[in-house]
C-alpha cells in the first residue's frame, strides 16, 4: 500500500491490541511490544490475551503485517513511528502513574529512523510537553510528538476504531499532524487537529462529561424514588431533545471500568494541583460512589437484615460484552455484603479471575444463574448480560430460599410488572416498585 508505514505499538493491552490490529488492517507493518512474556507467547500462538469481539479474528486475517514481541529495539527497529499504549494506572495521589510511559521512552533511544512517538495512553494535560523534553534531552529532537487520544468502548472498540465519531490528533508541528492522520487513511470521520494540551484535555474532558451525564441520571433517578415519577420515561423523554441526546442516561450502579472512575479522579486531581477545586467533577465522583453503597442499604431495608442472608450477584463485569473487573461496581457491593455478614454466591458468564486478594475470592462463583439463585434469599443484578434478560424467572422463583424473594435490579434490566407477576418483590433504580394487587376502586369520583 502507498501510504502503509510501520507501526511499533508499545502495550498489548486494550487499547494496544486494537490499535495495532486496525492499523494491521488499515496495511500498515505493525509490530506489538509488551513487557509481560504470557501476553507475547499467547499472540505468536495466535491466541488473544484479553476478550473484545473480533479481535481474534482480526489479529488473524492480518498476522502477515503483525509481529509480537518483548524485546523494545527490536519493534522500533525501522519503524516510522512509535506507538505508546501502555496503562496508566492511578497513583495513591490521584496523579496517573507515568512510569510505564517513561520507560517506554527510554527504550527509543537508539530508534535513528523514527519521524514520530504518538501517545494513546490516556495522560493528565502537560504530559506531551514533559516528553517533548524527554525526547529533545535524549537525542530524539528531530522525532515529532504527537497525541493521539483513544474513545473506543471495550466490547466494541474495533468498530470504534474503524468508525470513530472523530480523530483526534494534537501535534507539535504540521509534518506530525499529516503523517497521525496519514496513518488512519480509509477511516471515514472527521480529523481534530490542534496542539498537543488541547488533544490531552480532549480525552479528559469527554470523559467526565460522559460521567456527568451518568451521575446527573443517577440523582434524577434517587428523585423519581422519593417522587414516584420513572426514570426511564424521564430519560427517554429528555434524550430526544437533541441539544442532550439519548446516551449515557441509564440509572443504576454507577459507573465502572478502566477509564471514567480513574480518569475522573485524574481530572480532579490535575484541577487541584493547579489550585483549582473542580467542584462539578468533585460531585459526580461522590454520586457514583454511593451507587453501590446505596444498593447494598436498600437490600438491607428490604431484607431487615444482611446477616446470615445469602446473596446470588448477577454479573460481576463492570458492564456486559468484557471479561473486565477493573472498578466494577460489583466488587464494592461484595464487600459491603460481606461486611454486614452475608453470604455471596455470584454468576458471571465472562469475568476474569482476580488476585488472591480481591473480595471475589471470599464468594462462591457459581457457572450457571440458576446454580447462582440456588438456596439465595435475594439476588442483584449487577451487570446488564443479555442471559439475565431471557431467564424465566418464574421458574428460577422456586430455587431460592424464600417466597417471595427480592430481586435487586441494579441496571433496570428487566420488566418490573413480569417480575412483580412472577412472584418476586422487585426493586430497580428510579423506577415504582410494583405494589402487590389491592382493590383498586377509588373511594371517590373526583369532580369532572
Ligand atoms: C469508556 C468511554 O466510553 C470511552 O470513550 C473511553 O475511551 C473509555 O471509557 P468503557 O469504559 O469501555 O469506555 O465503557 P462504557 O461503555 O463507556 O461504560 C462505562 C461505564 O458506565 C460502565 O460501567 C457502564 O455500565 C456505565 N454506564 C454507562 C452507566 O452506568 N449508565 C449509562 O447510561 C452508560
Amino acid at each position: 500500500h502507498p501510504d502503509s508505514s510501520r507501526i511499533a505499538v508499545f502495550g498489548a493491552g486494550y487499547i494496544g491490541l486494537v490499535a495495532g490490529a486496525c492499523f494491521a488492517e488499515l496495511g500498515h507493518q505493525v509490530a506489538i511490544r509488551d513487557i509481560q512474556s504470557e501476553r507475547i507467547r499467547l499472540l505468536k500462538a495466535g491466541d488473544v490475551p484479553i476478550y473484545e469481539p473480533g479481535l481474534g479474528d482480526m489479529l488473524a486475517r492480518n498476522k502477515d503485517r503483525l509481529t509480537y514481541t518483548l524485546d523494545a529495539a527490536e519493534a522500533v527497529a525501522g519503524a516510522d513511528v512509535a506507538y505508546i499504549c501502555v496503562d496508566t494506572p492511578p497513583t495513591p495521589s490521584g496523579d496517573a502513574d507515568l512510569s510505564r510511559v517513561w520507560a517506554v521512552l527510554a527504550s527509543l533511544t537508539g530508534a535513528t529512523h523514527l519521524r514520530a512517538v504518538v501517545v494513546k495512553s490516556t495522560v493528565p494535560v502537560g504530559t506531551g510537553a514533559r516528553i517533548r523534553r524527554a525526547l529533545d534531552d535524549s537525542g530524539l529532537a528531530h522525532v515529532a510528538y504527537a497525541s493521539n487520544p483513544e474513545f473506543t468502548a471495550e466490547g466494541r472498540a474495533l468498530e470504534d476504531f474503524m468508525r470513530p465519531d472523530r480523530i483526534v490528533v494534537g501535534a507539535d508541528n504540521p509534518a506530525a499532524a499529516r503523517l497521525v492522520r496519514s496513518l488512519h487513511h480509509g477511516i471515514p470521520g472527521p480529523v481534530e487537529t490542534m496542539d498537543v494540551a488541547s488533544a490531552e484535555m480532549v480525552k479528559m474532558a469527554a470523559n467526565a462529561l460522559l460521567a456527568t451525564k451518568i451521575s446527573f441520571t443517577n440523582e434524577i433517578a434517587a428523585l423519581c424514588e422519593a417522587t414516584g415519577a420513572d426514570i426511564t420515561h424521564v430519560t427517554r423523554a429528555i434524550g430526544q431533545d437533541h441539544r442532550l441526546g439519548p446516551h449515557f442516561m441509564n440509572a443504576g450502579l454507577g459507573y465502572g471500568g478502566s477509564c471514567f472512575p480513574k480518569d475522573s479522579r485524574a481530572l480532579r486531581a490535575l484541577a487541584a494541583n493547579t489550585g483549582y477545586s473542580f467542584q462539578l467533577l468533585t460531585a459526580v465522583i461522590e454520586v457514583n460512589e454511593l451507587q453501590p453503597r446505596r444498593a447494598v442499604q436498600r437490600l438491607k431495608t428490604a431484607l431487615g437484615t444482611l446477616h446470615n442472608r445469602t446473596i446470588a450477584l448477577l454479573g460481576m463485569t463492570f458492564k456486559p460484552g468484557t471479561d473486565d473487573m477493573r472498578e466494577a461496581p460489583s466488587t464494592v457491593i461484595a464487600s459491603r455484603l460481606l461486611a454486614e455478614g452475608a453470604t455471596v454466591t455470584c454468576w458471571d458468564p465472562m469475568a476474569r479471575p482476580q488476585p488472591d486478594t480481591h473480595p471475589w475470592n471470599l464468594t462462591d462463583r457459581r457457572p450457571t444463574i440458576s446454580e447462582a439463585l440456588t438456596g439465595a434469599d435475594a439476588a442483584i443484578l449487577v451487570t446488564e448480560w443479555p442471559d439475565l434478560a431471557t431467564t424465566d424467572w418464574a421458574a428460577h422463583r422456586h430455587l431460592m430460599n424464600n417466597h417471595t424473594p427480592v430481586l435487586y435490579d441494579g441496571r433496570n434490566h428487566l420488566d418490573p410488572a413480569t417480575l412483580h407477576t412472577a412472584g418476586y418483590t422487585y426493586i430497580s433504580t428510579g423506577r415504582p416498585t410494583p405494589q402487590p394487587q389491592t382493590n383498586t376502586t377509588p373511594s371517590h369520583t373526583p369532580p369532572a
